[in-house]
């Protein structure tokens, strides 16, 4: 699905990532290259493209955003968080270089996704991209909290989990993206919505495949959101009502994107790619 923007992405990712063999930067090195699929950057690249914006504007905050999504990932896996063993098919950083270096890897990327930006985006625009990308940051450690605490009692309740701690990082892509490639305010909060509808879908569907996909073919653990007693749409709902609603979301996404026409094929199947995985 993004194999061309991948391969950009991962290009300019290492680029980027310290060469240095302390175990900081192999740990920090070992989880990015771990594998994963991209989703944000080529977002990004995708969302750049369809505004006629520039590549290389934007290639810095895509790799910054993959960097704080892994950063989220590593610490997410934490035995003090959801204490999974796997992520991207590979053992998770803890794992693999101990818990002390796992915590400081996720330190690294983050404070490296910032210099970055600081350093490689255009700067009329850095301290809005910035701005944006710590907003929504901050969105996540809170979503993470209001997870960690378990206490969705309700639907609503966790879609505001989700809309936290997964969509506001998704929303936060394309809204970067579309800000670079200077497209115009409507065009910037319609594009914001879009991404945060499909980080709706995105949610709905990785806890769709906790429940009903195997480690194999999702390179992390399944059963853990049960196993780690969380509310999930397929526990409130059932699986058929989830993956319903996950359509629903993906359906909004993609109907955000009617005033861009046929330039905006690719980002329309984006919504759905994420949600193809459920069939
Ligand atoms: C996993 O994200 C965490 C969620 C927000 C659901 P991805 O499904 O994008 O994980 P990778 O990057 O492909 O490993
Ligand atoms: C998303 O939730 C985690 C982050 C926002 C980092 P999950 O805990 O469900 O993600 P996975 O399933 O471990 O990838
Ligand atoms: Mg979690
Ligand atoms: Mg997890
Ligand atoms: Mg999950």
């Amino acid at each position: 699905m993004f194999a061309d923007e991948i391969k950009i992405v991962d290009r300019a990712l290492k680029k980027y990532l310290p060469k240095d063999n302390s175990v900081l930067s192999k740990a920090m090195r070992y989880s990015i290259f771990a594998g994963g699929k991209r989703f944000r950057p080529s977002l990004m690249l995708l969302t750049t493209k369809m505004l006629r914006g520039k590549i290389a504007d934007v290639l810095p905050a895509a790799c910054s955003v993959e960097m704080i999504h892994t950063f989220t990932l590593i610490h997410d896996d934490l035995p003090c968080m959801d204490n999974s063993d796997l992520r991207r098919g590979k053992p998770t950083c803890h794992k693999k270089y101990g818990e002390a270096i796992a915590l400081l890897a996720g330190d690294g990327l983050n404070t490296l996704a910032f210099k970055i930006i600081s350093d490689n985006c255009p700067p009329k625009r850095s301290v809005e991209v910035v701005s944006e990308l710590s907003a929504a940051l901050l969105e996540v450690v809170e979503g993470q909290v209001l997870d960690l605490e378990a206490g969705a009692g309700s639907v609503s309740q966790l879609k505001k989990i989700h809309l936290k701690k997964t969509a506001s990082l998704i929303r936060a892509s394309v809204k970067i993206a579309a800000i670079l490639a200077n497209a115009k305010r409507k065009e910037i909060n319609s594009l914001s919505k879009y991404g945060e509808e499909m980080g709706l879908a995105f949610q709905i569907a990785d806890d769709i495949l906790d429940f009903a996909s195997t480690p194999e073919i999702l390179g992390k653990p399944t059963g853990s959101d049960s196993e780690n007693q969380k509310s999930t749409y397929p526990l409130f709902l059932g699986v058929d009502e989830a993956k319903k609603l996950s359509q629903v979301h993906c359906k909004r996404a993609a109907a955000l994107l009617k005033q861009f026409g046929r330039k905006a094929e690719r980002l329309r199947e984006t919504a759905y790619f994420s949600v193809r995985r459920l069939i």
